[in-house]
């Protein structure tokens, strides 16, 4: 029987011998050779056949050729991990000097960015940022302005209504809800999308976006010439340059006198070319002093203030700092265009 557990010793230990390195391998071997069920367990209970005096160091003698092939199986074992952990970090491995992949980035819309221009420029020249409702009443929009109930421009035909109310067809809504809130003096700014009936053309929409600004003082603080100077200080601020402003009379319900305002052509510098069609100026917006009556619907006391008010198109600003010759690019989503800003 001691011959037996030799044999069995050495001939586990020949196979471990030519064992391939894997942990699931070394596993059954385990259990196949050293377990309860293994060679040399089952040669253990064979003792009891053996006399007294034989027992003990037929029992040690099995013990140790068992512990021989355990020593040789950890042995494996542990290289067989070291394998396994080294093709884990090779196969995981990364290479952070490999260039990464970019992503496309985003970028705020053009009409946000100059709006948001706009409105930094008139906070520094004292204006403060309010804002109103897009759907409005018609007292906010027409009444209060002093636009007459038979005027066109209330017409369905160049407004939008909805439930009652009218998608505000200008900004100057903002000015009668901040004026009915507060007493002057104001000077404020109102940015904003609003709606027209307008047939859309080059320089045309039917949803755009204005900067309306208001300045109200007690009577003879606000002059002509404080509108004036105003635009004159925006256009500058906002081209960088000095472009000329051009006021030619107009005509707004809500303002007397009234004016269309033009800014030198950017391009040209007043010369005259294809952006400006020629004639050196770009319309950017509508001003004039507050008309009496406005004051009188918000419940001021007419002769009591004076004021100077305007308008303008976001979009037309946007178009003459960047040389756009087609409003419809601000609202058609392409990449390649909006990727430019
Ligand atoms: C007004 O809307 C007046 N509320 C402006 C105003 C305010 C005058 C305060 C006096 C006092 P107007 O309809 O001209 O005015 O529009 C002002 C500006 O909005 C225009 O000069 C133009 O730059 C822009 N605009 C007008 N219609 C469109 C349109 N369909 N698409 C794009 N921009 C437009």
């Amino acid at each position: 029987m001691l011959e037996q557990v030799n044999v069995l010793m050495n001939k586990a230990l020949e196979e471990l011998g030519q064992a391939p390195l894997d942990l699931k391998w070394l596993q059954d071997f385990d259990v196949r050779v050293l377990g309860k069920k293994g060679d040399l367990t089952l040669l253990l209970r064979e003792t009891g056949k053996l006399p007294d005096a034989e027992r003990p160091s037929f029992g040690a003698k099995v013990n140790a050729a068992k512990l021989a092939v355990l020593e040789k199986l950890n042995e494996l074992r542990a290289k067989a991990e070291a394998k396994a952990l080294a093709g884990r970090l090779e196969s995981e491995r990364i290479d952070v000097t490999l260039p990464g992949t970019a992503l496309p980035l985003g970028s705020i819309h053009p009409i946000n960015r100059i709006q948001q221009e706009i409105c930094d420029v008139f906070e520094r020249l004292g204006f403060n940022v309010e804002s109103g409702p897009e759907l409005e009443d018609e007292f906010h929009n027409f009444d209060a302005l002093n636009v007459p109930t038979d005027h066109p421009a209330r017409d369905g035909m160049d407004s939008y209504y909805l439930g009652g109310k009218v998608l505000r067809t200008h900004t100057s809504s903002v000015q009668v809800r901040v004026m009915k809130k507060r007493k002057p003096p104001i000077r404020m700014i109102a940015p904003g999308r609003v709606y027209r009936r307008d047939a859309i053309d080059a320089t045309h929409g039917a949803q755009f976006h204005q900067v309306e600004g208001l300045a109200v003082d007690t009577f003879g603080q606000v002059r002509f010439s404080d509108l004036k100077g105003t635009l004159e200080s925006f256009t500058r601020l906002m081209f960088g340059r000095r472009l000329g402003v051009r006021l030619r009379p107009s005509h707004f319900g809500f303002t007397e006198p009234s004016v269309e305002v033009d800014v030198q052509c950017f391009q040209c510098q007043g010369k005259g070319c294809g952006l400006c069609k020629k004639s050196g100026f770009i319309e950017i917006g509508g001003a004039g002093m507050v008309h009496p009556n406005v004051f009188a619907a918000v419940g001021y006391e007419p002769e009591a203030y004076s004021g100077f008010a305007f308008g303008m198109g976001v979009e037309r600003i946007a178009m003459l700092r960047w040389g756009i010759n087609d409003i419809r690019l601000f609202t058609e989503n392409d990449p390649r265009f909006l990727s430019q800003f």
